[in-house]
């Protein structure tokens, strides 16, 4: 919204959520203390605030102001009732439909921009008009398609913005109007219109598609590990036909954050809900992988502490679900910590951006188990820290951040036991060098 904000002057944009401490730091003076970390975001906040964006916790008084809406809570999988652990849980998309038609008082544009199941929209113009007969709405499919760490520039130069709408003449000057917003910026080739079903579904393919590339590696990671081929030379190769194309193809201990695994299950809870039971056996195939990869990177470590008798304790670099981001969703480094602390384990653990009570929070939401974790878990504010502490035979790498190139590894080896092992999750280090220090190397995808 800030995006919107910054290139159309003209319009106001108000943002607006229930929870005050959020809008107080979106509101706050020092731009350090934004709620989202994010490069770039604070300059087009600083750019727009104050003149046509505000951020406000008065809900019902810019529902009732407003033209557009852009509906854009939380859709996590749910937890209980029907669809439990597939289907994306609607009900803060539900109870703000519910909200806007009691409130409303003149016709609106409602933007559904959270990611939704195929067939929400219906869902939304029901709620809509069993709470309000007077006014017009008109439900619009906007989705997101940006990535954390790189969002400014996905927002300020986007391969695509995609706007489903109803083909009827108020369905078409719906979309004309937000067509009009974005082409402030965006080249209009670059604008798509499409029906809301395509619109929505188009949402959860694409993450479906971009992890499908990721497992796809990645299960070929454990074939290479065994045929002697190495997935970085395999990658690069397919990469280089350009009907492949050569993003998302770089192994990893596993993708995390928050839409993949999630936009996944909901694509599986779609397809078996409508008994399309193999459809949904072949993308749910996708988690299972990156469950596998996870595992089988954790059971490499506990194998080769038990079988070489080596300290129970490991350092792990990296918590965030990718580099750039202090974000922790669904990272794999919460499942592979897990994984060794049920087998004993101590963690010294560090990351650049992420907080020591993040990955507390992150350790007991998946195993319930506080005082484990906070014997077992030391959280440091320095790397070099995490290897004093305690002696350490093994250092897991699961973020691909920047500065883990830049260490002087040669010191760190001097503080570690030896032998001296890494486990690179995410194949960032140079094998020869660890190994020309006195480093074991076990990357991903590599003759071992
Ligand atoms: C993803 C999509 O890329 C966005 O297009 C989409 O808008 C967004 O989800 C969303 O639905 O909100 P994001 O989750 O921010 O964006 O991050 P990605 O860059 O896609 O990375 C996801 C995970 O895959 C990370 O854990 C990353 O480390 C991993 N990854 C990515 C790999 O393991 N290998 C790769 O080659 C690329």
């Amino acid at each position: 919204m800030s995006i919107i904000a910054q290139k159309n002057p003209d319009i106001k944009v108000n943002v607006v959520d229930m929870n005050a401490d959020k809008i107080s730091a979106w509101n706050s003076k020092d731009l350090n203390n934004l709620p989202v970390y994010e490069p770039g975001l604070s300059k087009v906040v600083n750019d727009a605030r104050g003149r046509n964006l505000f951020f406000s916790t008065d809900v019902n008084k810019h529902i009732y102001e407003s033209d557009m809406i852009f509906i854009s809570v939380n859709t996590p999988t749910k937890v209980s009732g029907k669809g439990k652990g597939y289907a994306a849980d609607l009900k803060y998309v539900e109870a703000c439909a519910k909200q806007i038609a009691e409130i409303s008082k003149n016709d609106k544009i409602i933007v559904e921009k959270s990611t939704v199941p195929v067939r929400t929209s219906e869902k939304i113009k029901e709620i809509l008009k069993l709470n309000n007969t007077k006014v017009n709405f008109q439900i619009l499919s906007n989705p997101e398609f940006l990535a954390e760490g790189t969002a400014m520039r996905d927002l300020e130069i986007p391969d695509r913005v995609l706007i489903g709408g109803d083909d009827t003449p108020e369905g078409k000057k719906a979309i004309e109007s937000l067509y009009n917003i974005y082409s402030s910026w965006v080249p209009e080739e670059n604008i798509l219109t499409t029906n809301l079903w395509s619109s929505e579904l188009s949402k959860l393919t694409a993450n479906a598609f971009l992890a499908q590339r990721i497992s796809s590696i990645n299960s070929l990671s454990e074939l290479c590990e065994v045929t002697g081929a190495d997935i970085e030379e395999v990658s690069k190769a397919i990469g280089m036909d350009s009907r492949i194309g050569n993003s998302f193809l770089k192994t990893s201990v596993g993708f995390g954050g928050s839409c993949f695994q999630k936009d996944i299950l909901n694509l599986v809870y779609i397809a078996r809900s409508e008994g399309l039971y193999k459809v949904a056996d072949y993308w749910e195939q996708i988690i299972v992988i990156n469950a596998h990869q996870r595992d089988r990177f954790s059971k490499k470590i506990t194998s080769l502490i038990k079988n070489k008798s080596l300290n129970k304790n490991v350092c792990i670099f990296g918590w965030a679900f990718k580099k750039n981001t202090n974000d922790t969703r669904e990272s794999a480094a919460i499942y592979v910590s897990d994984y060794l602390i049920r087998s004993n384990i101590n963690l010294n653990v560090y990351d650049p951006k992420v907080k020591r009570s993040q990955i507390y929070f992150d350790l007991n939401y998946i195993n319930k188990n506080d005082a484990k974790n906070k014997r077992c878990v030391l959280v440091y504010d320095r790397h070099i820290d995490c290897l004093e502490i305690e002696k350490t035979n093994i250092i897991a790498i699961l973020t691909e951040w920047d500065e883990f190139k830049e260490y002087d590894w040669g010191k760190i080896y001097d503080k570690m036991s030896k032998p001296a092992y890494v486990f690179d999750g995410r194949n960032v280090l140079e094998k020869e060098e660890l190994e020309s220090i006195g480093f074991n190397y076990i990357g991903l995808g590599r003759w071992i």
